[in-house]
């Protein structure tokens, strides 16, 4: 079985990405699962720390492992945007393969720090666990919005630079980096997002060298995917659409048949409207047509 740094670094060499898709329960994982196993690609499962919460930090990493080693198949587990050192340690002592240290917030020697301490103990714990930097804010909901989330700027001025991105990358030892490259947490209304920065994603990726991992995917075009991928990106995050399908499906399960009590039943069609979403964009990252 590759490592998830083995993945993600072929598919820097075959100008694809891996897909990584948020969870919040199993059938979610079956319908992201079940997508990725019809199309024969790696996939990557994220849960963010309000995610693990819900789900469990140990059993969403057992519940991944169970069907890596069940179906010998490349699927990986991320622990998304993690604000804290210590929620860091403990995903990497749960066996996660990969963990995103989110100090965007922070000043840039604040996320330095706190990042460098996140890989020092990935690097000590035995096994090889990747770690991912954040630099610039793009929000932090994957939800349905009104208007681009407070504190993000889509202007040239706002976004990621390649000096300061590679400055950081020298400084912390990160594995790969989130850049803010005009992508934003969660998706406006109407599914409709404002266009990527592409030679932004060109210039950071030219300048650090090491993959970059596009997040806030939902609401983003096929066309942007594609160029971001060519310009370096290796890894790109969707959460929104997932969601969105999934409550979708649910309610209009639940309005077209009031009197189903089994829960296999109802959240049947959730799982194939999730699988049906992940589909479609591991098509568009892998360039399967
Ligand atoms: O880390 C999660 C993602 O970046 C998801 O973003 O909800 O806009 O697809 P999204
Ligand atoms: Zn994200």
């Amino acid at each position: 079985m590759k490592t998830l740094r083995e993945t993600v670094a072929e598919a820097i060499k075959n100008k694809v990405a891996v897909g990584h898709f948020n969870i919040s329960n199993l059938e979610a994982l079956w319908g992201i699962f079940n997508a990725a196993k019809k199309l024969g690609v790696p996939v990557i499962i994220g849960v963010s720390e309000g995610e693990r919460d819900f789900v469990g930090v140990r059993q969403a990493s057992a519940l991944v492992k169970s069907i890596r080693d069940e179906y010998d198949y490349p699927i990986y587990l991320n622990a998304d945007h993690t604000y804290s050192v210590e929620r860091v340690k403990e995903a990497i002592d749960a066996g996660f393969d990969s963990v995103i240290v989110d100090g965007a917030k922070l000043s840039f020697e604040e996320n330095v720090a706190m990042a460098s301490e996140c890989v020092k103990y990935a690097r000590a714990c035995g096994r090889d666990v990747l770690v991912e930097g954040e630099l610039g804010y793009i929000g932090q909901s994957s939800k349905v919005l009104d208007a681009i989330p407070e504190g993000v700027t889509l202007d040239e001025e706002s976004l990621t630079s390649p000096e300061v991105a590679k400055d950081f990358v020298t400084k912390t030892g990160v594995d790969m980096l989130a850049p803010a490259v005009g992508n934003f947490h969660g998706m406006l209304r109407g599914g409709v997002d404002p266009k990527l920065n592409i030679e932004r994603i060109k210039a950071i990726s030219e300048a650090i060298g090491i993959p970059l991992v596009l997040h806030g995917g939902s609401g983003n075009s096929a066309e942007d995917f594609q160029a971001g991928i060519d310009a370096g990106v290796g890894i790109v995050h969707i959460n929104t659409e997932i969601r969105v399908a999934y409550r979708d499906a649910l309610k209009k399960f639940l309005q077209e048949n009031p009197d189903e009590v089994a829960p296999y039943k109802i959240l049947k069609s959730a799982v194939s409207a999730v699988e049906n979403v992940v589909e479609a964009k591991l098509k568009t990252f892998n360039k399967i047509s």
